[in-house]
């Protein structure tokens, strides 16, 4: 599996600790920035993947899972710390669940919001990537 965890920059302070996402840190250029919250108890995000882009996945808050699969193998990343990032490759199938209260799931895109870029079902997925 390509994707992996990246530890960011974490610039520790007596005031507080500074973390950063910049081109040479992640292997995309940012298009987009988005965040998921107030997430209820139980819920879950995702259930995709993207054809082209690819994301960059931090818990600036809380924790949740992030449950990847490529295809052929699937893995389970906790999220918990600020200053590490999920890269999430293309064509990667990916749920966020186990939402702590208060988390906040920001994600980096490497493109602009795209349907015609989601593949939203599992089996089309499957039949695409497993081979
Ligand atoms: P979706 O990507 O399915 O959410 P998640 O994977 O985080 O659970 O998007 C949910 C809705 O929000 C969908 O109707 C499209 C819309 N949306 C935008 O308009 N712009 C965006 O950048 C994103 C990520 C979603």
């Amino acid at each position: 599996m390509q994707s992996k965890i990246i530890k960011l920059p974490k610039i520790e302070d007596p005031r507080g600790n500074l973390s950063v996402i910049e081109k040479d840190i992640i292997p995309f250029a940012i298009k987009r920035t988005y965040f998921l919250y107030d997430v209820p108890s139980g819920g879950s995000r995702g259930g995709h993947a993207h054809k082209e882009q690819e994301s960059l996945i931090v818990a600036v808050a809380g924790s949740f899972d992030v449950v990847l699969n490529d295809g052929k193998q699937r893995k389970v990343f906790t999220l918990n710390r600020p200053y590490e990032g999920l890269y999430v490759a293309k064509g990667t199938w990916r749920e966020l669940e186990n939402f702590s209260s208060g988390a906040v799931s920001l994600v980096v895109s490497s493109g602009e919001y795209d349907e015609e870029d989601y593949i939203r079902d599992f089996e089309e997925f499957l039949s695409t990537y497993s081979k």
